[in-house]
């Protein structure tokens, strides 16, 4: 987590009730005084906090975020609003399993600005993607995606806001249906039973 943590309380929410199938066995953030750390803690959430700063070297924390994460021991990885990439190492420990949301339709307006660069584009419609971290940005086998109109009156922050309404719905969804039923990756063809 790096931002507002929306996307985690609704999962925080969805879990509450058993018969969602998933629990959140651990809350993490890259950078300290987060709103997201607050919401896993009133959880009652174990939390982590490790900030690259606090490492001589960006492979040195790719190293220790590794390492505090299997020590939970996930089945799914959920990048909700996790602003860096995830290391090598990382990757090679948890690839296939680590999910990230970004606020576009991949492949278009991948990146840091996907409201604001779809806005730029004038696209009339744009939406959310998650999908399954691989080495580029934005760019892993597309897990669920849904729309959004964008509305002439649209500025950045009331299109990111209405395409995160329709976000937190999708991850509640998709992150439930992947922990009661599993998935399948062929090529970039994901499958939920
Ligand atoms: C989401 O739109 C996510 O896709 C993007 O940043 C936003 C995070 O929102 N990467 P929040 O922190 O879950 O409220």
């Amino acid at each position: 987590m790096s931002g507002t943590g929306t996307n985690l309380q609704a999962l925080l929410d969805a879990c509450a009730d058993d018969a969602y199938g998933a629990r959140v066995v651990a809350v993490g953030a890259d950078r300290s005084g987060t709103f997201a750390i607050e919401r896993a803690g009133l959880a009652g959430v174990p939390t982590f906090v490790l900030e690259v700063k606090q490492y001589g070297q960006r492979a040195d924390w790719d190293a220790a975020l590794t390492q505090v994460v299997a020590d939970y021991t996930p089945d799914l990885i959920v990048l909700a609003g996790f602003m860096k990439l995830v290391g090598p190492v990382f990757m090679a420990r948890f690839g296939g399993r680590i999910m990230n949301t970004h606020p576009a339709l991949s492949p278009s307006f991948p990146g840091m600005h996907g409201p604001r660069d779809a806005l730029a584009y004038g696209v009339k419609v744009t939406g959310c993607t998650l999908f399954f971290v691989d080495q580029g940005i934005d760019t892993g086998p597309i897990v669920a995606q849904a729309a959004v109109p964008v509305l002439e009156t649209d500025d950045e922050n009331s299109l990111h806001d209405r395409i995160k309404a329709v976000e937190r719905r999708l991850l509640v969804d998709t992150v439930g249906a992947l922990a009661r039923d599993g998935w399948t990756v062929i090529g970039r063809k994901v499958t939920i039973p």
